[in-house]
């Protein structure tokens, strides 16, 4: 039986760190005891002009390579999460493809959910490996979500980040992804939506993140508990086995309510969203990257991470590291 694992991580971030007080000095009408009392929320980054998300994305890739003592020419299936690509089309992994030197011929292409398309897009690389037609994947999720923040909107800019994770999956005997699960209700995509499109050479609607946040809230942390204890089922395995719950980073009390729901202890639950804010597709590689090098998720343990976000979408991945 063939399983697939992952064997390396990396992630990067741009620049210095913007704190709270960095966006009031800018301009945003909020604090920091409003912004961190809310959402646990302390800073994020923002990318400079002229930094897109296929960079971002192809750094971290590098650095996951890196981490797996693997070339480009060893990867034969290139993945992208974004709901901020650099242009309309071409796709994001094909541009990663180009500049890492992925061979050409090995397919590339972009996974559109959210905050849930990491999640999305390791499910699917999953089953193209344990399928036998791919060995070496490249999955990355990578945000320039600054791009389409409203700066004059509080209730949305003061939430998002840019950033980028990667992971490399290896196909072979021993199970790393344990189960997985995915999950969309496409009534509720008016919750939080960038309603535009370009047409005629011009955008048509709001090229900005609209978003109701306590929909989103209250519908998170019911959707976070039921797609864990899904996957924990799904795999057998029992909730006190779980080392680590890693969810999509958009809140701190988000997370909290979540393995309240679930009955874990808020110290088995990874959180970055303090440094970070929200990365979208990129924040659970990021996470993930950034406690495998901190020494926080060890070699064996079990991780479960989760996504949620606009469409509605959301879904789990149980893997063992
Ligand atoms: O990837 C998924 C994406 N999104 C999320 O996960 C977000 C989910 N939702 C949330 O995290 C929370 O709903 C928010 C953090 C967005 C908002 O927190 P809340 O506790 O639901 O606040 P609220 O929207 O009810 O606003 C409370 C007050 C309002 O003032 P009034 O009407 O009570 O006078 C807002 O105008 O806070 C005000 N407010 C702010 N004040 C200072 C809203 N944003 C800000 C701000 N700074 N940045």
């Amino acid at each position: 039986m063939i399983f697939s694992r992952v064997i390396g991580t990396g992630s990067i971030v741009p620049g210095a760190p913007v704190s709270n007080d960095d966006l009031v000095a800018r301009g945003v009408e909020t604090s920091d005891a409003w912004v961190s009392e809310r959402t646990g929320i302390r800073f994020r980054h923002l990318a400079d002009k002229g930094v897109s998300t296929s960079d971002l994305a192809t750094e971290a890739a590098r650095r996951a390579l890196e981490a797996a003592g693997l070339r480009p020419a060893d990867i034969d299936l290139v993945i992208v999460a974004t709901t901020t690509p650099d242009m309309v089309f071409p796709s994001t992994a094909c541009l990663v493809q180009s500049a890492l030197g992925v061979p050409a011929g090995a397919p590339a292409f972009d996974v559109q959910a959210v905050c849930s398309g990491f999640v999305y897009a390791l499910t699917i690389a999953d089953k193209f490996l344990r399928s036998g037609s791919h060995k070496r994947a490249l999955i990355i999720g990578a945000e320039t979500l600054s791009r389409i923040l409203d700066w004059s909107d509080r209730s949305t800019c003061v939430l998002f980040g840019d950033g980028a994770g990667a992971v490399v999956l290896e196909a072979g005997d021993t199970p790393g992804i344990l189960a997985s699960a995915l999950h969309a209700d496409g009534t509720q995509h008016g919750i939080l939506s960038v309603p535009s499109h370009p047409e005629g050479g011009s955008l048509v609607g709001c090229p900005f993140i609209r978003m109701d946040g306590q929909a989103v809230f209250k519908f998170a942390v019911r959707v976070l508990a039921d797609v864990a204890r899904e996957v924990l089922e799904q795999a057998a395995l029992p909730l006190e086995q779980l080392d680590w719950l890693l969810p999509h980073q958009a809140n701190v009390r988000i997370l909290q309510g979540t393995a309240k729901r679930l009955g874990l202890s808020e110290e088995n639950v990874i959180v970055t969203v303090d440094r970070h804010g929200n990365t979208s597709a990129a924040s659970v590689p990021l996470a993930l990257d950034v406690a495998v090098r901190e020494g926080r998720i060890l070699p064996g343990q079990t991780v479960l991470l989760e996504g949620v976000g606009g469409g509605f979408t959301w879904g789990a991945v149980l893997l063992r590291i």
